[in-house]
């Protein structure tokens, strides 16, 4: 929980300034893109501007999580400038609630106005077979530690948001046309937020979908709130890399998890790359 407001609004401002020196004279690009699990290749399909570790940026926590980079990039995507994150920051790794957004309000104090959100997720609706992508209409998360507990920085947003449209309708209407266009499988859904790193029990699926949750992973929800309340667009992606518990047929496996997240990256690549083209 942040105990010192200005020391933390200061280490955000310090991370911020960092990342603007190494855009040099550029303009800040408007859209930073978080890439999950098969999403790192779109990191070098870009002309980069820059690309720094997050250990270079000052106060940035450390991304331990297996598959992710952990580094920042800048540069031109299909067109557009772009930020991307390869590689985020969970939970589950024991990073206190405040660091896995630090880098979302580093993003909106200099100037970023969309965060594209992209994950791996496990099906809980019949139908979420994968490989198969999701454009995310709502969460559910209402049993999850808020990522705005304790004081509210009041220059970012208000103590008590509105979350009735969190995922913006005109932008998860883009994604299924460019997903249409490219013969890609996407359809909407609720993602449920678990804070891992366990997976979660048939029971607790059971639960899930008895909630109205159509497919759950362990990222994505923290910042997608943290970024509302800060007034920014939020556009979430998940890639169905497995049936949930007690709906799949075998065991959950980290590496099914990554199999299906490389096998089906070049389609993820080409709608995201499609989708901010048409931005
Ligand atoms: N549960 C939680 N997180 C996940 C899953 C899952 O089934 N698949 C990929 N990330």
């Amino acid at each position: 929980m942040i105990t010192n407001k200005e020391e933390y609004f200061a280490s955000l401002k310090r991370a911020g300034d960092y990342i603007k020196s190494c855009l040099g004279d550029r303009k800040v690009p408007e859209i930073c893109l978080v890439l999950g699990s098969g999403l790192g290749p779109l990191a070098d399909m870009c002309e980069p501007y820059f690309s720094v570790p997050y250990t270079d940026i000052p106060d940035f926590p450390k991304s331990t999580a297996p598959g992710h980079a952990g580094k920042l990039t800048a540069g031109n995507l299909s067109g557009k400038d772009v930020f991307m994150m390869s590689g985020r920051f969970h939970y589950y790794e024991g990073h206190p609630i405040e660091s896995i957004v630090f880098y979302v309000r580093v993003m909106k104090m200099i100037g970023v106005k969309m965060l594209f959100l992209t994950n791996a997720a496990g099906g809980i609706r019949q139908d979420m077979v994968p490989p198969q992508f999701v454009a995310i209409e709502d969460h559910l998360s209402f049993y999850a530690e808020s990522v705005l507990r304790g004081p509210n920085i009041d220059e970012l947003g208000t103590r008590f948001p509105d979350q009735s449209n969190v995922y913006d309708k005109k932008y998860i209407a883009l994604l299924e046309e460019c997903a249409k266009d490219l013969k890609i499988n996407l359809t909407r859904g609720v993602y449920a937020y678990t804070k891992g790193p366990q997976y979660e029990t048939p029971a607790e699926i059971r639960a899930l979908r008895t909630l109205g949750a159509d497919c759950v992973g362990m990222s994505t929800v923290p910042e997608a709130i943290c970024a509302n309340h800060m007034g920014m667009k939020v556009v979430a992606v998940s890639c169905i890399t497995n049936m949930a518990a007690g709906i799949s047929k075998g065991p959950l496996s980290e590496k099914e998890v990554l199999d299906t997240a490389a096998a089906a990256s070049d389609q993820s690549c080409a709608l995201v790359k499609e989708f901010i083209k048409r931005l």
